[in-house]
């Protein structure tokens, strides 16, 4: 069993837009009830909006709002591009080149053992990050157990089972596989979690679908499916 020093989490998919950010805001929301102090990292963002002398890193500064976190995006998200492209290649894009010490080292920074570094990668677990970096080698490189998002559509077994297979292969903790509903409309017959649950041998979670509220971030709404999860985290796993 791998020790793992940093109190933290490394939040993968198995791919871009099924839910990392939204599960890992919740994640950041609780765990900073719970009394953690959360520190977000979102070290690579592209795909960001053009504002007025930068850009705006989208996810960063939600994680940074359901963490509370006081301290600046530019720690949270120092390296952001425009193009929506894998980061590799949006970087190369800007003619930048980011190694893997880059993008660990602003994980790191600022973040105590005993405080909570909360990791969103880029799109997938082997989605590249930076130049020859995949996500996967930052989970490495940081240590972090991996909690594995997956959005509950057809095709989730496939790419849930290869996903976690990586991550066992890296020799990494998987802190838990989260059958996350993006959508409304889900055929009624389809049962990814517990045919997920069955090919490997262990519970996953599912979160449903939370209509956005305007007053409330989804981040605040009730999820009692990550409860337990949210126990072992403050616990280190
Ligand atoms: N359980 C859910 N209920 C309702 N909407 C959701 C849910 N999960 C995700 N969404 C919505 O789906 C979209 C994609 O989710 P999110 O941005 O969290 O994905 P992601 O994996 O972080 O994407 P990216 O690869 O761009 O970082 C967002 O608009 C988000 O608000
Ligand atoms: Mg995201």
């Amino acid at each position: 069993m791998v020790k793992h020093m940093q109190l933290g989490l490394f939040v993968t998919g198995t791919d871009t837009g099924v839910g990392k950010t939204h599960i890992s805001a919740i994640l950041a929301h609780r765990l900073k009830q719970r009394g953690l102090m959360v520190r977000p990292r979102k070290p690579v963002e592209s795909g960001c909006q053009p504002i007025v002398g930068g850009l705006m890193p989208v996810d960063a500064a939600t994680l940074q709002a359901a963490a509370g976190s006081d301290e600046l995006l530019e720690h949270i998200c120092p390296y952001r591009f425009e193009s929506a492209l894998s980061p590799e290649r949006a970087a190369a894009l800007a003619d930048k080149r980011l190694t893997l010490a880059d993008v660990s080292s602003v994980c790191r920074q600022g973040v105590a053992e005993s405080e909570f570094l909360l990791v969103e990668g880029a799109g997938g677990f082997y989605s590249p990050l930076a130049a020859e970096v995949l996500n996967a080698d930052l989970a490495v490189a940081l240590s972090l157990p991996v909690l594995l998002v997956t959005s509950d559509r057809l095709g989730a077994i496939n790419q849930t089972l290869l996903a976690v297979e990586a991550i066992k292969r890296r020799g990494l903790t998987l802190a838990a596989v989260v059958v996350n509903q993006v959508a409304v409309g889900l055929d009624p017959h389809m049962q990814n979690a517990t045919e997920l649950s069955r090919w490997l041998g262990e519970p996953v979670l599912t979160t449903g679908y939370q209509h956005t509220n305007a007053a409330e971030p989804t981040w605040q709404l009730p999820c009692p499916a990550l409860t337990n999860l949210i126990d072992r985290l403050t616990r280190g796993l």
